[in-house]
């Protein structure tokens, strides 16, 4: 049994995640319309729970609930191995729970920070980092079915590496975003990786407001 993982990211022609270097990918909200904006949060409101890389809640803020359209808020799940957060994120206080995992390098104030505050839950997972096989059968344990990954690119990069995706959604927003430095699609840190060429099958293919939306499915299977 695995839990079910579809990635949903937003990327400019040039394949990028953001209009720039540790800019945040609101930046490219820009150039959404209503209907891809409840579109987007339906997809949301349709999954159990959702996550994205500390790197993302440092440069984004995010908030990650369902807003535009109607339905339960999946449960927020953020990878951060030291732990290390801005104290003042808003998906650590607003209330609204929270998952928060971190691995055994994680400081033992970090974790008593993030513990105190109403509503975030941190979970120890891996050594060195957060150990993303493990992590799902923790997810599974707790009745979890389906999870939804916004990125960014380290923590999408590792989730394919370790096979654990099963649908990728691109939203292709139509502007060249021109900065070399912004973050690409997929990012590796130095591991061998054995991604090349894998091989993915398109299943669906739309337009919402301007914006082409293609959806993957794997021909690979899952360990
Ligand atoms: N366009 C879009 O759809 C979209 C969506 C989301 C984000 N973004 C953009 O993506 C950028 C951030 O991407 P990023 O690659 O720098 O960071 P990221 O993927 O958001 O976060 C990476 C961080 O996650 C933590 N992590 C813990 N365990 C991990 C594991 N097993 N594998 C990978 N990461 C793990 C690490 O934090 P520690 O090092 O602290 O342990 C790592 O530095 C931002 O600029 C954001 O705007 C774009």
């Amino acid at each position: 049994m695995l839990i079910e993982i579809t990635t949903l990211s937003e990327l400019t022609i040039d394949g990028k995640l953001s209009l720039g270097t540790n800019e945040s990918s609101k930046g490219l909200f820009a150039f959404y319309g209503d209907e891809l904006r409840t579109w987007f949060h339906k997809q949301r409101a349709e999954h159990d729970a959702i996550m994205v890389g500390a790197q993302t809640v440092r440069n984004d803020d995010p908030e990650l609930t369902v807003r535009y359209a109607t339905g339960p808020n999946p449960l927020r799940i953020v990878t951060a191995s030291d732990g290390d957060l801005p104290l003042d994120a808003r998906l650590l206080n607003d209330g609204i729970p929270t998952m928060v995992v971190v691995s055994q390098h994680a400081s033992v104030s970090a974790i008593k920070a993030l513990r105190a505050k109403q509503s975030v839950e941190v979970v120890v997972c891996g050594d060195e980092r957060v150990d993303l096989n493990r992590l799902m059968l923790i997810l599974w344990e707790r009745g979890l079915r389906t999870l939804i990954v916004e990125g960014g690119s380290r923590l999408l990069h590792s989730l394919f590496e370790a096979k654990l995706v099963s649908t990728i959604i691109i939203k292709h927003i139509p502007v060249i975003s021109g900065a070399q430095d912004a973050p690409n699609y997929l990012r590796a840190e130095g591991q061998p990786s054995h991604l090349t060429l894998s091989r993915w099958r398109i299943v669906e293919w739309f337009v919402v407001d301007g914006v082409g939306i293609s959806i993957y499915r794997g021909e690979q299977t899952h360990s």
